[in-house]
């Protein structure tokens, strides 16, 4: 089965403001790359299953590992690493990336943008997303963003309803069509 339909067919439930299933949620690390890593890849394969123009290149591994380092490096940007508890301890089972980009024709002049965010299957729908959602929201704050957006593949409907739910709606829209090679 694929991950896209294991989401799916899970029991909703209501997600407070604290998530049901403990976790813990800090600033990642240098030491968090390897085990980052899969997850962002695992995200990248579930947007190639919403739509063929997303097609993983062969070394999205050593890129999401790049992508990392430079994240990390960068005071603009934001990397949070969940964890699991009791057996999941230490374990990271979810990510948040983020970045502070500049709008230079619009106000409020800063934007937050929610890249990535991605949870192991089996902590979904317990108001983990909305969880990390809050707590990468407050620190692009802290680094002046005035709005928070979010970029996903508009085919991807988990993170469509997601984003919704709290209040997010769409102001841009990217459109796409293949080329011929020559
Ligand atoms: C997006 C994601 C982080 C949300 O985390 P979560 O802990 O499941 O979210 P919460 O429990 O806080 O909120 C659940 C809400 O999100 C939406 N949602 C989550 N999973 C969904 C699914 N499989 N199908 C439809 N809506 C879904 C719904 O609005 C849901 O509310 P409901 O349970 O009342 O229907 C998580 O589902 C995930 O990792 N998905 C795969 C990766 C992904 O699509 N990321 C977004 C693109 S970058």
């Amino acid at each position: 089965m694929t991950e896209r339909k294991e989401s799916t067919k899970r029991a909703a439930s209501t997600p407070t403001e604290a998530p049901t299933v403990p976790i813990h949620v800090r600033v990642a690390t240098e030491a968090d790359i390897p085990p980052l890593v899969p997850l962002l890849v695992r995200l990248k394969r579930l947007n190639e299953e919403f739509d063929p123009l997303l097609k993983v290149r062969s070394d999205v591994e050593a890129q999401a590992r790049e992508i990392l380092r430079h994240d990390l490096a960068n005071p603009r940007a934001i990397v949070l690493a969940a964890e699991g508890v009791g057996p999941d301890k230490d374990r990271v089972i979810g990510v948040v990336r983020a970045q502070v980009r500049d709008r230079v024709f619009y106000t409020p002049e800063l934007e937050g943008v929610i890249l990535d965010i991605y949870l192991l299957p089996l902590y979904r729908r317990r108001g983990v997303g909305e969880y990390l959602l809050q707590e990468a929201t407050a620190r692009l704050k802290e680094k002046g963003a005035g709005l928070v957006t979010a970029e996903f593949p508009t085919q991807n409907e988990i993170a469509a309803r997601f984003y919704a739910k709290r209040g997010f709606r769409p102001i841009t829209a990217l459109h796409a069509r293949a080329l011929e090679r020559a």
